[in-house]
């Protein structure tokens, strides 16, 4: 038969499944896939019992329900800092994905380049090479991940369009600083380029940081695309409902192209997810206290077993490095073989490091531990780890 299309040669199952087919044949705790298991928030979850009893199941606006914009509008200006004029500038989407997608492609053609920073989420650097752009890609400084600015100027051709960061990062943890916002805004001016800023875990700092959004600083928000979503703040990751801020000139091409591809988001999920807004402040708080307890815990295990590496400073990964465990344990040579032995020694799932970078071998001492579980869960994954290689 005829090939398939040439741009799904490069496509497959990413080894994120293979642990989790692993552990469910072993019994285990998978610390590896990035969805938090706690559960979403009652408020949200008889919103969308209640547009579904009343039959609110029709098509939405393409660029959501006006309820959720109106909101969406009020935390981008009030969170997020954002200039933003109108709804106009605000889309929902099907999760941040849908965001992302409709994003590249109203903003690039294919061969014009993109920068992005190492480690990546596999997602965006995938979607990418689909659309056919041109990928550049700045290696991250370990352990903290720290961008080079000055490999990112050189970086810069003429045929480069955007930049693409994701703060605060997974699987890096790295949270972009104000004064890093700045120097990235002046070579975005300087050189005419957009940034697309993925800002899915922008309520999970910590250390008493605080998240900066790029759009927030006076003149990036005509350039800049900031996308999010509530997949992870609500814990709602199957719901598939995120959003896009930016000028409307962007996101009505966003909102037309969401149009053709998938019309709406699923719009009694929309009048569901529009009660997270009525919620208490509070809950953020909580929130962050959660994750930050959890990052405790799940570091100061990964340490006391010998990984090295630098304590995120948002999002809920640990990007860990194991190259000194290789010298006291076999079964630690590569990021596959380590992800095995903890599987079969500790019962405990990861990713391997590889996934994130362009070359392999740089992700090859690395495992990305995540830590959004149930803290018993959480537990029981650090005192089988422990009791495997303390
Ligand atoms: C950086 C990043 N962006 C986007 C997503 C997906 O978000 P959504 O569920 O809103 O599509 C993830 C999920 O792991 C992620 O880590």
């Amino acid at each position: 038969m005829k090939p398939l299309a040439r741009r799904t040669d490069n496509l497959v199952q990413s080894n994120i499944r293979a642990v989790t087919i692993l552990l469910n044949q072993t019994g285990g705790i998978n610390l590896g896939q990035g969805i938090c298991d706690m559960p979403t928030p009652d408020p949200i979850k008889r919103g969308a019992h209640e547009a579904i009893d009343s039959d609110r199941s029709v098509y939405s606006y393409y660029g959501g329900i006006d309820r959720l914009r109106e909101s969406l509008l009020r935390k981008g200006r009030e969170y997020n800092d954002i200039p933003l004029s109108s709804t106009n500038n605000i889309m929902v989407t099907v999760g941040s994905t849908g965001a992302f997608v409709t994003a590249i492609f109203s903003l690039l053609n294919p061969g014009d380049e993109i920068i992005i920073f190492e480690p990546f989420y596999g997602y965006h650097v995938n979607l990418l090479q689909v659309m056919g752009a041109k990928l550049i890609i700045i290696p991250g400084t370990p352990p903290d991940w720290q961008v080079d600015f000055d490999a990112l100027r050189a970086a810069v051709t003429d045929k480069t369009k955007a930049i693409l960061l994701n703060t605060p990062g997974n699987p890096s943890g790295k949270v972009w600083s104000r004064a890093d916002l700045e120097t990235l805004l002046e070579i975005l001016q300087k050189h005419d380029l957009y940034a697309i800023t993925d800002e899915i875990y922008e309520y999970m700092v910590y250390d008493g940081r605080t998240h900066v959004s790029l759009a927030s600083l006076p003149g990036a928000f005509e350039r800049t695309i900031t996308l999010s979503g509530f997949s992870k703040t609500y814990n709602m990751t199957g719901w598939r409902l995120g959003y896009a801020m930016g000028p409307t000139r962007i996101i009505e091409k966003m909102g037309l192209l969401a149009d053709l591809i998938y019309i709406c988001a699923p719009t009694p999920l929309q009048h569901g997810v529009a009660e997270a807004f009525d919620m208490d402040a509070s809950y953020f708080e909580e929130l962050s206290q959660a994750y930050a307890d959890r990052r405790e815990l799940l570091c100061k295990t990964l340490e006391n077993i010998g990984f090295e590496f630098s304590w995120p400073e948002g999002s809920y990964y640990v990007l860990a490095n194991f190259e000194k465990l290789a010298s006291r344990y076999p079964g630690f040579n590569d990021d596959d073989e380590a992800l095995r032995t903890l599987v079969t020694r500790a019962k405990v799932g990861a990713v391997a490091g590889s996934s994130f970078f362009t070359r392999p071998k740089d992700g090859r001492y690395y495992l990305r531990f995540c830590f959004a579980k149930e803290i018993s869960v959480l537990e029981q994954a650090c005192m089988d780890l422990r009791a495997a290689f303390a």
